[in-house]
């Protein structure tokens, strides 16, 4: 089965001092519970975390080292504590250019570090206005996970960018289709893989409509940006993932 999955993603924000907040996370709820800070913040966040919640990183550069100013290596994020990497969220994407190629490459680099990648897809308003949602997340999901992805290795986000930061979120039917639509591909291509491997919705998660959203079928849990900065906040959404 699945284990369910409660991820934070703290994007540009992130302290010290907001590191205070990972022991009042609810980590025996019964669901994982991930968080990824700024890399600046993954080593002492792994040792607030003691064991009880995992860590990620946001990014990583597609090859081991080099000559790359200001990119990290998956080993890096690695060694730091990390046992997750955020790829190819929209906001990577459309800041940095990134293509499912960049994608492709950054998860398999994240593999070879041993790190479980999570591979962000989702349409842009303009895309689901004129009804190809599902062509695109197809493109962008045979496009940007390589071929030998394992349930361990690999975890789906599927986040609308329209929904991200906007307080908007799709219908419960808008997110089973894209979640049905996801998982068939997975097993298409993967087997029983991809019948294991997690596929989160992120865009707008709240509380107050985390239940709704943990109910639809094929939802593992959640991508969570904005909720997830505050420990209550976050605690409110992990208790309704572990109830799901
Ligand atoms: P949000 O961000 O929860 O603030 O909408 C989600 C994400 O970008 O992962």
């Amino acid at each position: 089965m699945r284990r369910k999955l409660a991820a934070g993603n703290w994007k540009m924000n992130g302290t010290p001092a907001m590191l205070a907040g990972v022991g009042a996370l609810d980590a025996d709820a019964g669901c994982e519970v991930l968080l990824c800070p700024p890399a600046t913040l993954i080593a002492q966040m792994t040792d607030h975390a003691k064991g009880r919640i995992t860590v990620g990183g946001q990014d990583c550069h597609p090859l081991a080292g080099g000559a790359h100013t200001g990119d990290i290596a998956a080993s890096m994020l690695k060694d730091a504590g990390a046992t997750y990497v955020i790829l190819g969220h929209s906001e990577r994407r459309a800041d940095h250019g990134e293509t499912n190629a960049t994608v492709s490459a950054k998860t398999l680099a994240a593999w070879d570090a041993g790190l479980t990648a999570i591979v962000c897809i989702g349409e842009t308003l303009e895309t689901r206005e004129a009804g190809r949602t599902l062509d695109l997340i197809g493109t962008q999901l045979a496009g940007s996970v390589p071929d030998g992805a394992t349930a361990a290795g690999l975890v789906i986000a599927y986040e609308p960018v329209w929904a991200i930061g906007t307080g908007k979120v799709p219908t419960l039917e808008q997110i089973a289709e894209v979640h049905d639509f996801i998982r068939a591909a997975l097993e298409t291509r993967f087997g029983a893989e991809g019948t294991g491997t997690r596929v989160l919705y992120g865009g707008s998660v709240k509380p107050s409509n985390a239940a709704g959203i943990f109910a639809v079928p094929n939802v593992d849990g959640a991508l969570v940006g904005g909720a997830s900065l505050a420990a209550e906040d976050f605690n409110g959404i992990i208790g309704a993932l572990a109830k799901a």
